[in-house]
């Protein structure tokens, strides 16, 4: 599919996202042939600089990232013509001028803002964009998270951006639902009929949502310090795992079909407030430890955290829907930071055989559980149980799986090329509409405010294990555990 020519001005141009996924993400996909040959990016950032600086700096970035092959010196000097560079103060209205220039006489044209930027400049940039005439009807905007600290500050912004950009031109972006593993769940699910019938309270004991992460918050802690693991990962990027779990079938994978049925699930999620709150979520922050071996600092001791800050950088959560393909059963949610190992997986539970025939089982754990893994490595795996070999009939555990980088031998394009596509062609399916934002926020506030009247300070947990022991009583106490402690 031919996409038609574009305008993408990237506001943040020099930042750390532009230059770590974005821009790289843009050039993989015009090495791959799909960027139409007049479809430009202009970058935009406060600092004025000369075209030629800004190529060298996303050169110099792309020597660092991208594989030798990848970076053919042909191809990069092909990519950089797309490039130009326009210095824009974002909170100035007069300082849009030179970008007016840039985009005069291509009014027709798919232009793609991609607001790369702090959230507090959102509103700011779009409405010095409709000062300046630069929104047209092909516009569209691309919101980055965090989309609101709360409820009415994800409000406030989206009612301002809502009075400039209509819905269907705004992206929210959960680069979570652009992994590759996420969609393979959605071909599972409803490209399967193996799957449906079992996916139910019925058949389901558990379900776990788990996004394990060996990084700290070092060089972002001002920003982490005031947002926290359930605002910055739980609030979004579980929730949308959450979604794409429970959800109905969506009757078509049209972006409101999809989404309808993802803002269905928000909204029956079982309300944590005050006691319940408590009791249903753990709170840690991670103190000094060691990582593979190296030894790291305590959150306190980071710099830029304040040092009785009770911001929490791990979180685990007992969450319930309530309806009746899920009513009873737990989807525990767990996300943290400095933790042993680099590992994000949804795990589905299934229950026990009702009646076991067998004497001698080995193995813990239950029989049957399928393994969605979305980091480090790609794969699905199915345990079942099986005759060990021998004489006697003794069951063991033995697993099914399917490692997508074997079987799909192409190189699988990252979340962010995805969804620059998808902004691209005008997709929607995997960006999040507003009602599903303020519903999620709606989920997240009351745990926020139980948290924050609580005596408690978040237990702390050393860097390089699994979190406060908590984490493992609030599965222990039904009997259950997580994935890597069954
Ligand atoms: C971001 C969070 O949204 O996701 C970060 O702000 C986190 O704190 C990151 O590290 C994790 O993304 P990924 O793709 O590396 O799992």
């Amino acid at each position: 599919e031919q996409l038609s020519p574009f305008d993408i001005v990237l506001f943040g141009g020099t930042g750390d996202l532009s230059l770590r996924k974005l821009l790289p993400a843009l050039y993989r996909r015009h090495r791959a042939g799909q960027l139409p040959e007049d479809g430009r990016i202009i970058a935009t950032a406060r600092t004025p600089m000369s075209r030629e600086a800004f190529l060298d700096r996303v050169h110099d970035s792309y020597r660092e990232r991208l594989d030798a092959d990848e970076l053919n010196e042909t191809e990069w000097r092909r990519f950089a013509e797309r490039l130009a560079f326009v210095p824009v103060d974002a909170t100035d209205s007069h300082s849009y001028a030179q970008l007016a220039e840039a985009l005069a006489g291509r009014d027709g044209r798919c232009r793609v803002f991609y607001l790369a930027v702090a959230p507090g400049l959102f509103v700011d940039i779009c409405r010095n964009l409709q000062a300046n005439d630069l929104v047209t009807p092909r516009s569209r905007v691309v919101l980055e998270k965090p989309l609101g600290h709360d409820l009415a500050s994800a409000r406030a912004i989206s009612e301002q951006i809502g009075a400039i950009f209509p819905e269907e031109a705004i992206y929210r972006i959960d680069h979570y639902l652009g992994k590759e593993t996420v969609q393979n769940l959605i071909a599972l699910r409803f490209g399967n009929t193996l799957f449906e019938p079992l996916w139910r309270r019925e058949w389901v004991r558990d379900v776990q949502i788990s996004v394990a992460e060996q990084v700290g918050v070092a060089g972002r802690a001002g920003f982490y310090d005031r947002t926290g693991a359930l605002r910055d990962m739980v609030q979004n990027h579980l929730l949308q795992l959450l979604c794409i779990i429970a959800m109905e079938p969506p009757t078509s994978i049209e972006a409101d079909a999809v989404r309808d049925e993802k803002l269905k699930v928000l909204r029956a999620l079982t309300r944590l407030e005050g006691r319940s709150a408590l009791q249903n979520t753990v709170r840690g922050q991670y103190r000094a430890g060691a990582i593979g071996g190296q030894p790291v600092p305590g959150y306190l001791d980071e710099d830029g955290v304040d040092e009785d800050s009770r911001t929490e950088t791990f979180v685990a959560i007992k969450a319930e829907i309530a309806n009746w393909r899920w009513s009873g059963v737990p989807f525990y949610l767990r996300t943290g930071k400095r933790l042993q190992e680099r590992n994000a997986e949804i795990v589905v539970n299934f229950r026990e055989v009702p009646h076991s025939i067998f004497d001698v089982t080995y193995g813990t754990g239950l029989p049957n559980k399928l393994v969605i893994q979305l980091q480090p490595d790609e794969g699905l795996r199915l345990h079942l149980m099986a005759k060990a070999r021998g004489d006697q009939m003794r069951l063991r555990p033995a697993a099914l799986d399917l490692d997508f980088a074997e079987t799909f031998k192409q190189r699988q394009a990252d979340a962010y090329e995805r969804l620059l596509m998808d902004v691209l062609r005008g997709r929607l399916t995997l960006f999040m509409r507003r009602d599903e934002l303020y519903a999620a926020w709606e989920w997240i506030e009351p745990i926020l405010e139980a948290w924050n009247q609580a005596a408690d300070a978040p237990k702390p947990y050393t860097a390089g294990t699994w979190g406060p022991a908590a984490s493992s009583a609030l599965l222990g106490r039904e009997g259950a555990s997580w994935h890597e402690e069954a």
